[in-house]
């Protein structure tokens, strides 16, 4: 099987509460490895961003305010089948109807603090990690943005573009 990559991230409550370590343990024994992460706090306003698919619904509000109120952890994930694999591990998005085991069930509390967030498409991958890791960023841990939308085969991956320069600051 191919491998993939996916965006997760570790929500406000999770990293609040000192889980971010827990669920990093739980990505490694289902064959998901962080080959990109980086902590960082959105504004409301790139949150609004983040979510736009979310604009107008009720729970809108909400949510931005929420994904703003504290740290979070973005990571890129790779493994074979990554982005079904990791949304397995999630569990359902209300943390109450989480089955037993998944890391909504384990760390979140309901359906708006449920600990964790994962790319649900590889176009979603591409937009969501495009959002929080440059292009430069990537290329120098190996990675091309191009391909990380994309099932890629499993190589090793390609050598930095530009070996040494230095890394850009986040987009955002
Ligand atoms: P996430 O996977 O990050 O994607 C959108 C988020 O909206 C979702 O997780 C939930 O945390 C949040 N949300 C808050 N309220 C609702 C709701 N009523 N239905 C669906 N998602 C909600």
């Amino acid at each position: 099987m191919a491998i993939e990559y996916t965006l997760a991230m570790v929500k406000p409550d999770a990293v609040g509460k000192g889980s971010t370590w827990h669920i990093i343990q739980d990505m490694a024994s289902s064959g998901l490895k962080p080959v990109a992460v980086r902590m960082t706090r959105l504004s409301k306003e790139q949150a609004k961003i983040f979510y736009a698919v979310h604009t107008g619904k009720k729970f809108f509000e909400g949510l931005t305010d929420f994904m703003s109120s504290g740290p979070i952890m973005a990571l890129v994930l790779e493994g074979e089948n990554a982005i079904h694999k990791y949304r397995d591990l999630m569990g359902a998005t209300d943390s109450k109807k989480a089955a037993p085991g998944t890391l909504r069930q384990k760390f979140g509390t309901d359906v708006s603090q449920n600990a964790v967030h994962g790319s649900d498409s590889p176009e979603n991958v591409r937009r969501e990690a495009g959002f929080f890791f440059s292009g430069t960023e990537l290329a120098i841990l190996g990675l091309n943005i191009d391909a990380i939308g994309a099932s890629a085969p499993a190589t090793a991956p390609t050598a930095p573009a530009a070996p040494g320069a230095p890394a850009t600051p986040a987009k955002h």
